[in-house]
């Protein structure tokens, strides 16, 4: 009896007295470890005459399990201790100011494909997309440019090592998938990016244009004038919006027009934006050839139909004031973030 509670009070005096985790823990393998004082005295028992092992087997016991609960209250005082400890090392200042969130927000010419979308959807115009790298067929054989026409060589068109391969000069072969696949009557808008060996304030190699396709039975210029009064008065939300239609070339439409709106700057009284003309030029468009129809197996005979082409910088720069396009593509976010 003495000698185990003599072992217990010194063991809770070493229990007491150590000072860390790694102290208290050498202190357990010292009285309950696999050579610990208290397990070899429970291996012991074996050797006591049968008539005093269970009062001694009892006591062993005891102090064993005295033992161990004194270990587990010191291990949790130790931890408590430890996290305190760490709590205080670790301040944190509740009067500093937040970090704040900064939100993201869509780049300008992706707004603007948007807002057009969203113009044309109201419309009826289904969207329509056709793959980048092309090929001279739709870029350009289908669309009615011969071969040796100058306005071939006037499209800055990147070439692939793989010939017939190209990046498209335009979103106009979009058109001639989208009759391809879909025939007649047909009404779409086909979004895109675009390329074209040119650079400076108002071209970048990559680009991005909507063309718009409409097909069906006596369709007219006047419909295409009124559909694209519409849609650039509604663009730019301004109902008194004026719009000029010039003669114009392009291979793929007979007869082939540039639309000018009364500079939104100056209101037509001359500025450098419009180059005191008054008017600033914002698409290409026409009457779908009859060739552009036979390319893509549809009877010019029963159908016709009108085509339009707009530069989605060109509008985002309109309706925002940008004065170089290339601000559009150098990720500045002094820029970025004023489209927030
Ligand atoms: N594809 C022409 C270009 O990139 C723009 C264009 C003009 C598209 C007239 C049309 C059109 O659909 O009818 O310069």
């Amino acid at each position: 009896m003495q000698k185990f509670d003599q072992l217990i009070q010194e063991a809770q005096a070493r229990i007491a007295a150590s000072g860390s985790l790694v102290a208290l823990d050498e202190v357990r393998v010292h009285y309950l470890g696999k050579k610990g004082v208290l397990t070899e005295q429970l291996k012991a028992l074996g050797a006591l005459p049968a008539s005093e092992r269970p009062a001694a087997g009892q006591q062993t016991n005891q102090a064993k399990h005295a033992v161990t609960a004194m270990l587990d209250a010191r291990r949790r005082e130790l931890e408590a201790q430890t996290l305190s400890a760490q709590l205080t090392a670790a301040t944190v200042d509740v009067t500093l100011p937040g970090r704040g969130q900064e939100p993201g927000g869509l780049h300008p010419v992706t707004q603007i494909l948007e807002r057009v979308q969203a113009l044309f959807a109201s419309l009826g115009f289904g969207v329509e997309e056709g793959p980048e790298i092309e090929d001279e067929f739709h870029n350009f054989d289908a669309l009615n440019f011969k071969p040796g026409h100058p306005a071939r060589a006037e499209m800055d068109t990147f070439y692939l090592k793989d010939w017939p391969l190209l990046l498209r000069t335009h979103t106009s072969p979009v058109q001639v998938r989208a009759l391809l696949k879909h025939g007649a009557p047909l009404r779409i808008i086909a979004p895109g990016r675009t390329f074209r060996h040119d650079y400076d304030v108002t071209h970048t190699p990559m680009f991005h244009q909507v063309e718009g396709l409409l097909v069906d039975k006596e369709v007219s210029m006047a419909h295409l004038r009124g559909v694209l009064t519409d849609f650039l008065q509604r663009f730019f939300e301004r109902d008194d919006l004026r719009l000029r239609f010039r003669p114009s070339y392009f291979p793929f439409v007979e007869p082939g027009a540039e639309v000018d709106i009364n500079c939104i700057f100056c209101d037509g009284a001359g500025c450098r934006v419009c180059k005191h003309s008054g008017w600033l030029e914002v698409l290409g468009c026409g009457l779908v050839h009859p060739n552009v129809l036979d390319a893509c197996r549809v009877d010019p005979r029963r159908y016709s139909g009108w085509a339009f082409g707009v530069g989605i910088e060109r509008l985002g720069m309109l309706r925002y004031g940008i004065s170089d396009i290339r601000m559009n593509f150098e990720n500045d976010l002094r820029f970025l973030r004023q489209f927030r």
